[in-house]
């Protein structure tokens, strides 16, 4: 993780020489993963859906996207200054503009376009990376001089994990030795103070445009888990018929519910003998310390509204990574939050307009990481935005309590641990001798059950826990509860 975190924060005040290296290993990065397409897809054909590229057409495009930026930009050396209009000089392929220009070549069309072949491709990316190394020797090293580097080795690497998260849907995996890893069963709240942040980043170094102005605001009072959530917490929701039940979802979630018909999150399947994930093109027994994942924001939000939890919004994210450092753990899964992809105050688009502005549409933002993203991706500055149904990627969730009740005395992070967490395996005293059940909701605050007020809160709280062996649903507090492991 801390290799992890370092290597995001360099990579974007790298000079010339960090740079090449980063580039050449991108490049290497990109041929297997094309290679790997080469190898699972007969003719390299892809269903034309919104979650697929033809494997041919992204090819051409990430090597077009470099040459368009660099080599072609007669204002590389401006940085983020550039005038995107400014006329290109040719190219290495002719016809490559009306081929691989993402920002005007609609999606839905990049099926029906005269790609050349594989090995013409990997031609031209071989003739491009040269071209942009003997650039960037010559390259001014400062910020403006290799903006245009670092943002397409960024676009690059961005390019890696949408192959990582097509190939996955198509049935195969990239690279076998990327897994997403289990997490340790325990969760702690960190709580933090009301208190000023500075949002966003504006280097020295490379930022993105999304990422600026940074500006300071104000936070209230939160408490935010130190890691996402597990499928061991996500699953009861769903054991508990939180997808029949459309009183957990939003508007658009029950929406989205009602359109895809789902019982399940994505890639899962519940059995008579428990859960199977669905990977690498065949089902296989799910790990349920494994990260949620593959969950959109609706879901995130259903399981929020059951669970007596909440989303953080990006900032409580963003100063939670920074501020709790090790204690946070990220980058298992991209992390859906409360917060609208917009503009920060005093925003200016960069060059690349597609970037950004396009999706300043009310989508939500994503934090973090996936255990897919490149090292060097890795910040926790970083806005990710993608639409609120999205399954295919590699996201899940972290939640804040509702009403963080310890006193805010203290100005840094620090835990709060409740004796038991979601998902864990309990049993208890009854009328018909011990019994045992899964914790399904964890109550901070008094809560109505079964028609009677219950008392409850941060101090001294509440376990709703399902029996195993009925649909009983029993409310204990900690002292009744002893825990008998998963
Ligand atoms: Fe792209």
């Amino acid at each position: 993780m801390i290799e992890n975190r370092t290597a995001g924060i360099a990579i974007r005040r790298a000079g010339t020489e960090a740079l090449a290296e980063a580039l050449a290993a991108s490049r290497r990065d990109t041929l297997a993963a094309f290679e790997s397409f080469e190898r699972n897809l007969e003719s390299l054909v892809v269903p034309r859906c919104v979650e697929l590229n033809p494997p041919l057409w992204e090819l051409g495009h990430i090597g077009w996207f470099q040459e368009w930026w660099i080599a072609r930009n007669p204002q590389r050396a401006l940085g983020a200054r550039a005038d995107p209009e400014a006329p290109r000089t040719a190219g290495i392929r002719r016809d490559a503009d009306r081929l691989y220009d993402s920002a005007k070549v609609a999606h839905e069309t990049r099926w029906n376009l005269p790609l050349p072949d594989a090995d013409e491709i990997r031609a031209d990316l071989h003739a491009q990376l040269e071209g942009t190394l003997a650039l960037l020797q010559r390259a001014d090293e400062t910020d403006a001089g290799l903006y245009f580097f670092r943002l397409a080795l960024f676009h690059e690497d961005m390019h890696h994990e949408a192959a990582s998260y097509m190939a996955h849907a198509l049935g195969f995996e990239i690279d076998e030795s990327t897994h997403p890893a289990p997490l340790a069963e325990g969760c702690r709240e960190i709580g933090f103070g009301t208190g000023r942040w500075r949002l966003g980043f504006e280097g020295p170094g490379f930022a993105f445009d999304n990422e600026c102005r940074s500006h300071e605001i104000r936070l209230p009072e939160y408490c935010i888990d130190d890691r996402v959530v597990r499928w061991a917490e996500y699953l009861p929701f769903a054991e508990d018929g939180g997808y029949e039940h459309e009183h957990w979802w939003s508007g658009s979630g029950r929406a989205w519910l009602r359109a895809q018909g789902r019982c399940a999150p994505r890639y899962l399947e519940r059995t008579s003998r428990g859960w199977r994930r669905w990977s690498n093109g065949r089902w296989s027994e799910l790990d349920p310390a494994l990260p949620a994942c593959h969950l959109t924001l609706h879901e995130a939000l259903a399981w929020c509204n059951w669970a007596g939890r909440r989303l953080p919004s990006e900032a409580e994210w963003e100063r939670a990574a920074i501020e709790a450092g090790d204690a946070f753990r990220w980058a298992d899964v991209w992390e859906w939050t409360s917060s609208a992809f917009a503009p920060y105050p005093g925003f200016t688009a960069h060059p690349y307009r597609a970037y950004s502005s396009p999706w300043f549409d009310g989508r939500p933002v994503l934090r973090g990481a996936s255990f897919a993203t490149s090292p060097r991706m890795r910040n926790p500055r970083y806005r990710n935005f993608f639409d609120a149904g999205r399954d295919d990627i590699y996201a899940g969730f972290r939640s804040c309590s509702l009403a963080p009740t310890h006193r805010a005395t203290h100005r840094r992070a620090e835990s709060l641990v409740d004796t038991f967490s979601i998902g864990d395996h309990v049993s208890w005293n009854s009328e018909a001798g011990r019994v045992s059940g899964r914790i399904i909701r964890v109550h901070h605050a008094d809560f109505d059950y079964k028609g009677h007020r219950r008392r409850a809160s941060k101090d001294d709280p509440q376990y709703e826990i399902k029996s195993d062996k009925t649909d009983h649903v029993a409310a204990h507090k900690e002292g009744a509860l002893t825990k008998i492991g998963r």
